[in-house]
């Protein structure tokens, strides 16, 4: 059973992050609305209601404009995420090598789906629909911020309870985003 775990953003944070942010205009502004939010999303690893009015606020600009963006671009999360955060590869190359088995299994077995945490808070997976560019180890996932490749159904789960065991997690990597950034838009 997923389920979202409660974890609030400490929001004089968010006020902090934003204050080093001076637009000198309103185009300024609009441009950096991107950047606050992906400082934010690394940072805590999504982006609550409450931070995103107070970028709205700060840059002048709307909480739907806001949301909107939140909600165009793949990596932006608007729930709380897992202790450790996987994006499985749902492009062509992996999805013909099997990527639909490995969500079957994080289904069956695990409990979640695309956006989902596990009730014990251990594990969001996200499904990108976008290619994580190893193609030739697929069906490949990315376990906070690693890569793992040529998996099987028992190569996933193994990598998983590894994981857990091991404790750390995405934050543990200082929240960092690599290379798949707020270019990379849902295309569900
Ligand atoms: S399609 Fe999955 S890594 Fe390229």
């Amino acid at each position: 059973m997923a389920h979202a775990i409660e974890q609030e953003i400490d929001l004089d944070v968010v006020r902090e992050m934003l204050s080093h942010l001076k637009p000198r205009d309103f185009q300024e502004a609009q441009e950096l609305i991107l950047a606050a939010l992906q400082e934010i999303n690394e940072h805590f690893g999504y982006v609550s209601l409450p931070a995103a009015e107070l970028v709205a606020e700060h840059l002048d600009t709307t909480v739907n404009r806001v949301y909107g963006l939140l909600t165009f671009y793949a990596d932006f999360r608007t729930q709380p995420r897992g202790r450790h955060f996987m994006l499985l590869c749902n492009g062509m190359s992996c999805y013909v090598m099997g990527a639909q088995r490995l969500a079957q299994e994080l289904k069956d077995r695990w409990g979640i789906e695309d956006g989902e945490t596990t009730a014990d808070g251990e594990l969001t997976v996200q499904i990108a629909n976008v290619c994580l560019g190893v193609c030739d180890k697929a069906p490949v996932v990315e376990l906070d911020h690693d890569s793992h490749g040529d998996l099987t159904v028992e190569r996933l789960n193994e990598v998983l309870q590894r994981a857990i065991a091991a404790g750390g997690g995405w934050a543990a990597h200082g929240g960092h985003e690599d290379g798949h950034g707020a270019n990379d838009h849902h295309s569900r």
